[in-house]
């Protein structure tokens, strides 16, 4: 063989090896904790606009949750309304009258992130334009008004293949010389944790949450312990730039009890959730703005190794969940899903500890030191509630 055809074959092998390689991770360095911010959609629909988005960012910075980690402050469906003859989006000008740069632009001078919503489809879920066809025309858009976060839903998308939709996007949207969150919505029909990671930060992994402890809809609408059920099991997906997404807060949205709402949030920063706030920030009581702002909880959820927790007990309506921290720590939830009060109980075993070993106990809703234990720890946890410590060996 001569040394000509060596070089070539070992080119061709190079060649083959890389082609056949899997898909590098996205790495856009955005989200390498969970994205928290808010989000339209829970609390107002297709009721939105500049002022509310703007009302909606003061209060982010005046109700201190701005000083808590929230960001992203993200226009959820209906704010587009057609395309214009070059094939432009158009967003509704009686409700958004100074145009999406300004407002973005306003956001920004908050010290906060904007963030807007579209569908791989033809249409959005309301029947709005989607971005099948325009998805570069799209993204040039959003960079050149300042989105800093996408959401991609996946209605009207008949015929169309995920992975290939949503690469579309990325691909748009890394191409717009914008860093942009990209949250992929397709609910988790076609599994995106096994391949989201390659494609955006974070991903839908269940139909869209209601606002209930245990309800299920028709429609598929899922209560708060519904969506749990459905994450646990796909923690090893889930990392720093990568996250599944058990979807939007409910919390302070008027129909989970004071409980209920610590218990979803606290469940939510165990799994690493995403925390878009959903309820009316302008005008919320002290309990919500109280849950959302805890600063020892949101600590969990943003736990720099991003390792998303799971459960490790499940006694009929008895759960715990854990996760593990920076530096080897545990955070650990004791869930209660019954009406009447259960004792509840995590042996350091079910945390992967020995049983021998002391361990530090504190009540992170209590902000309170519960001392050394050695073994295991027991609470009575309330209704429909969570206790949530951090163990410290
Ligand atoms: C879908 C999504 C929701 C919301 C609506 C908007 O249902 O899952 O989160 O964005 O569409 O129409």
């Amino acid at each position: 063989m001569t040394s000509s055809t060596i070089r070539s074959r070992c080119f061709l092998v190079v060649l083959l090896i890389l082609v056949t390689l899997p898909a590098a991770a996205l790495d856009n360095g955005l989200a390498k904790t969970p994205p928290m911010g808010w989000n339209s959609w829970n609390k107002f629909a297709c009721n939105v606009s500049e002022q509310l988005i703007r009302e909606t960012a003061d209060a982010m910075v005046s109700s201190g949750m701005k000083d808590a980690g929230y960001q992203y402050i993200v226009v959820d469906d209906c704010w587009q309304v057609s395309r214009d003859s070059h094939g432009n989006i158009v967003p509704d000008a009686k409700r958004f009258p100074s145009g999406m740069k300004a407002l973005a632009d306003y956001v920004h001078s908050k010290g906060l992130k904007f963030g807007l919503y579209s569908d791989a489809g033809a249409q959005t879920c309301q029947g709005r334009p989607g971005s099948r066809g325009y998805e570069f025309q799209d993204a040039r858009t959003y960079a050149a008004w300042g989105a800093d976060y996408l959401k991609y839903d996946w209605c009207h998308a008949e015929g169309q293949n995920t992975i290939e939709s949503y690469t579309l996007m990325s691909k748009a949207l890394q191409a717009s010389g914008r860093p942009i969150v990209f949250s992929l919505c397709e609910w988790g029909s076609t599994k995106p944790w096994l391949w989201g990671k390659d494609v955006g930060n974070l991903w839908r992994a269940t139909e869209d949450i209601v606002n209930c402890w245990d309800c299920k809809e028709k429609w598929g609408g899922l209560g708060v312990v519904h969506v749990l059920d459905l994450v646990d099991g796909i923690e090893s997906y889930a990392g720093p730039g990568h996250w599944n997404d058990p979807d939007m807060l409910e919390v302070g949205n008027g129909k989970l009890t004071p409980d209920e709402n610590r218990a979803h949030f606290a469940m939510w920063a165990i799994l690493a959730a995403p925390l878009m706030a959903g309820n009316d920030l302008r005008s919320m009581d002290a309990d919500t703005r109280a849950v959302l702002t805890d600063k020892e909880i949101i600590a969990i959820d943003q736990d720099p190794l991003g390792r998303q927790g799971r459960r490790v007990v499940k006694d009929g309506d008895r759960e715990v969940w854990a996760r593990e921290l920076q530096g080897g720590n545990r955070a650990v939830a004791l869930l209660n899903r019954a009406a009447t009060p259960q004792s509840i109980s995590v042996k350091w075993e079910d945390l992967g500890y020995p049983a021998h070993v002391k361990a530090q106990v504190r009540d992170l809703w209590q902000h309170k030191d519960l001392g050394s234990m050695t073994g295991s720890f027991t609470a009575t946890v309330a209704p429909h509630a969570a206790v949530i410590v951090t163990v410290k060996p």
